[in-house]
């Protein structure tokens, strides 16, 4: 039986593929601690041994379906058409999973849902996945990732039982998969003329507004305490209309696969909450196993969520 062996929420911006004397120059002094998260991240990735990456890519909007990436191996030059001055010419060659890919399609179908993979070898690349393949070191660690669209014409719900889906088809199959939620939380852009509040750049004084803040900063208190549950009861009134990146796409399709509302894994922060052109960015993890070993001994499924009061 197949395993989510973790799961996290990590931020990708592209100020953080920027060498480390411009970073610092940017922080006042002092790196992106997004910069000193990617290590403790890859720490865990080589703690859990996942087969396979996959990654909600948060840039990848697709209209119609919630598409899986099906190819066998990618390989070129990354630059970015969004600023095309600042990310460019990132060299990346790393393997695809199509079996799994393919398998979250099938599961779809009985459902009648959503989910296709695509197999298509001039299919675009997009900074939330190149950027993390990058930083985590990926193509070192030799792991196949499998990139999960952002449906742009589904409304927030949908996004659930997609993540259900890639769920039901990872426990189907014989593969310990890592999870990553590529995206920032709230992600309202400051102004092209807008000066900064604090002269670190990173600073979360610097997210667009405070209201944004606040919001950003409740959601990752729900999150360390496992209250899923609560993100989801609160996000028609706030974290909708923040917006969240991408909708939220990436965080609740991730949630989806790991219970949905049911959903108590407690979320660590691997770093510092911080600004990335007003949008607030963070690395949360999300231990899946130990709560997996809570359900063998009571000879529960390993996927059966643990519901609390
Ligand atoms: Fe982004």
């Amino acid at each position: 039986m197949g395993k989510i062996v973790g799961a996290a929420i990590v931020s990708h911006h592209p100020g953080l593929m920027q060498c480390e004397e411009f970073r610092v120059y940017m922080g006042a002094g002092a790196d992106s601690d997004l910069i000193a998260g990617y290590g403790r991240l890859r720490k865990k990735i080589e703690a859990v041994k996942p087969d396979v990456v996959m990654i909600f890519d948060s840039h990848w909007f697709t209209t119609g379906y919630h598409l899986v990436d099906a190819g066998e191996r990618y390989s070129g030059t990354y630059i970015s058409d969004e600023m095309p001055w600042y990310l460019h010419g990132v060299p990346y060659d790393y393997r695809g999973h199509p079996e799994l890919a393919l398998a979250i399609e099938a599961v779809s179908r009985e459902r009648g849902g959503y989910n296709r993979a695509i197999r298509h070898p001039e299919l675009g690349r997009h900074y939330p996945t190149i950027n993390l393949v990058k930083q985590l070191r990926l193509e070192t660690m030799d792991l196949p990732v499998v990139a999960v669209s952002s449906c742009q014409n589904c409304d927030w719900e949908q996004f659930l039982p997609s993540g259900e889906a890639i769920g039901e088809a990872i426990r189907r199959s014989d593969l310990r998969v890592l999870l990553l939620a590529s995206g920032a939380l709230s992600h309202k852009f400051n102004g092209i003329d807008w000066k900064p509040r604090n002269p670190r750049i990173y600073h979360e004084s610097n997210v667009s507004r405070p209201e944004n803040i606040e919001s950003d900063k409740q959601a990752i208190a729900l999150m360390k305490e496992g209250r899923h549950d609560l993100i989801l009861e609160r996000w028609d009134e706030d974290y909708r209309r923040k917006p969240w990146e991408a909708f939220g796409a990436h965080y609740l399709q991730m949630l989806g696969a790991l219970g949905g509302t049911a959903c108590r894994f407690k979320g660590e922060t691997l770093s510092d909450y911080e600004n990335a052109r007003g949008t607030g960015n963070i690395h949360v993890w999300f231990e899946t196993q130990p709560h997996l070993d809570t359900q063998d001994a009571r000879g529960l499924s390993e996927y059966t969520p643990i519901v609390t009061a």
